[in-house]
């Protein structure tokens, strides 16, 4: 079965939301409130996750709309091809599945013919062997000491969900300190190097290709580095790969058994659930990834199976579109209220900007609509502090997300108590704001009605700006495994809506061309 290949713009119910937006464009989410059932009518719920979807500029029949857009370009379908394996990178002519990799089922997927699940098990198996031999010392650098660093040497995916992983569940890391090259500026792979004992430090390459410049070129330096105190049999005890690319892993002077492998059926920017993650299971125990990847397959199940109006990742892209193709909003922030999630938001932007930023269909042709989001943030309360001015009183529409967790990790319940009344009253603030007339009576009750006409116009905040609210219970491995799932659903529903190919990245290669060509000339 192919993907549908239609212009979302040219379906029946795009033409009904078109009008439906001509009639609610003005409407309030205040209006909204004064129905007591609003909350509840707009929340879903699975298991230690609630989602709020209430302070947005929609009514029930806006979602039953976009719903039947999601029916009408056949997104039922297309999920079902994702998780089946079916050809649905069609550019790259792979299929797509990272769910596979979390899967607890038994139910064979195949591709090439073959049952992909074993290879998948195996390699978790691995990983676990591994981790295990170098987070209980038994596994031992070139002068017989045990491992105390770990760097992981990647770029793009294969450094962005590791690092992002890594720092967001530094509450369960073990004694090893893990770091991560990417840049391939050398003050960056200097800088780690400082910090490093070849003794008693393992690399962990990843690259899928194996042929990405910065890696290659970090991992080329900290080789060099590495031989100025030890020799080059020493090497299978402190440098494993992970990639598909065997061939060029091995040029590179790597031993087999000491490789990881992974599969052109997993993007880079959704690979972490693969061997990608190793310097995670490294970091936090296999146990620890392992649930991780449950709390993923938890999210999957969900999202398969769900009824599209009460589906998580589906009803938030559903929203997201919404803004984006009706509203015109450029741009969405990433809010998460945890110094844990503070990469989080560089993460998404690669998986989000670098899968939906496309301007060609499925057809091949130019697209006349909005595609791909525009995704930054940053955590609560930091950025009350710098940038939040322009979401509540800036000219532009910026819907956000605000991701937070009932429970802080060391219970320092006072803290949180503030933290999560900043979280409420920021999303409060931007759904209902001041009115001129509040603004009024403040200024006069505080004693400075001679600041009224000067000051009033200043100090209103016009409100009707949405929001929604990821609340999970804790930070845990099953409820991170969750919210990064819940986006990469997210993504492919807005993928499958906007016709385009998600899963390929052609945009990144010119710029890589032209910048060997000036390599070559310099
Ligand atoms: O340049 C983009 C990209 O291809 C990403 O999609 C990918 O995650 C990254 O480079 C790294 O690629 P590799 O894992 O092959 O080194």
């Amino acid at each position: 079965m192919f993907l549908k290949n239609s212009n979302p713009t040219k379906t029946i119910s795009w033409q009904k939301l078109t009008n439906h937006f001509h009639n609610i464009q003005n409407d309030t989410i205040k209006e909204y409130y004064k129905d007591p059932n609003r909350k509840s009518d707009f929340s879903l719920q699975l298991n230690d996750l609630s989602v709020d979807f209430s302070k947005n500029r929609i009514n029930k029949e806006t979602v039953q709309l976009l719903v039947e857009l999601a029916k009408e370009v056949g997104l039922k379908e297309a999920i079902e091809s994702q998780f089946s394996g079916e050809i649905i990178n069609v550019t790259e002519n792979r299929a797509v599945l990272h769910t596979a990799l979390r899967s607890n089922s038994d139910e064979p997927i195949l591709v090439d013919e073959k049952n992909i699940k074993p290879q998948i098990q195996a390699s978790l198996k691995k990983i676990k062997s591994f981790s295990s031999k170098v987070i209980t010392g038994k596994w031992k650098g070139y002068s017989g000491k045990s491992i105390t660093d770990i760097v992981n040497i990647g770029i793009g995916g294969s450094d962005l969900g590791p690092d992002m992983i890594v720092e967001s569940l530094k509450f369960y890391k073990n004694q090893l300190n893990t770091h991560f090259v990417s840049n391939i500026d050398g003050d960056h792979v200097s800088e780690i190097i400082k910090k490093l004992n070849p003794e008693t430090t393992l690399f962990v390459i990843v690259s899928k290709t194996f042929t990405t410049q910065e890696t290659l070129s970090n991992a080329e330096t900290i080789k060099n580095w590495f031989l100025k105190s030890a020799t080059i049999f020493d090497i299978p005890k402190h440098f494993v790969a992970v990639s598909t690319n065997l061939q060029a892993v091995d040029n590179f002077g790597i031993s087999i058994e000491n490789v990881f492998t992974m599969w052109d059926w997993v993007g880079g920017r959704f690979s972490l659930w693969s061997a990608v993650g190793l310097s995670i299971s490294l970091s936090v125990g296999f146990e620890n990834y392992k649930a991780l990847l449950d709390g993923a397959e938890e999210m999957d199940i969900h999202f398969r199976n769900e009824d599209f109006d009460k589906n998580i990742p589906v009803v938030l892209a559903l929203i997201s579109i919404w803004y984006n193709n009706f509203y015109n909003a450029e741009t969405e922030a990433v809010l998460p209220y945890s110094q844990y999630l503070s990469k989080l938001p560089a993460y998404l932007q690669q998986a989000i900007m670098e899968s939906n930023g496309k301007g060609v269909d499925r057809n091949g042709e130019k697209i006349e609509y909005q595609t791909g989001t525009i995704v930054w943030g940053s955590t609560g309360t930091n950025m009350q502090h710098a940038f939040m001015q322009l979401v509540h009183q800036g000219t532009k529409l910026i819907p956000a997300d605000f991701i937070g967790f009932k429970e802080s990790l060391y219970g320092l319940t006072d803290h949180h108590k503030k933290l999560m009344a900043n979280l409420y009253g920021q999303m409060d603030a931007l759904a209902f704001g001041k009115t001129a007339e509040e603004v009024h009576l403040e200024l006069k009750f505080s004693g400075k009605e001679d600041k009224i006409a000067t000051l009033l116009p200043f100090k209103v905040f016009e409100g009707n700006r949405p929001s929604n609210l990821l609340l999970f219970d804790k930070l845990t491995p099953e409820s991170l495994g969750k919210l990064v799932a819940l986006y990469e659903h997210k993504i492919f529903t807005q993928g499958i809506l906007w016709n385009i190919y998600s899963y390929d990245q052609f945009g990144v290669e010119l710029g890589k061309e032209l910048a060997n060509k000036f390599l070559k000339n310099q």
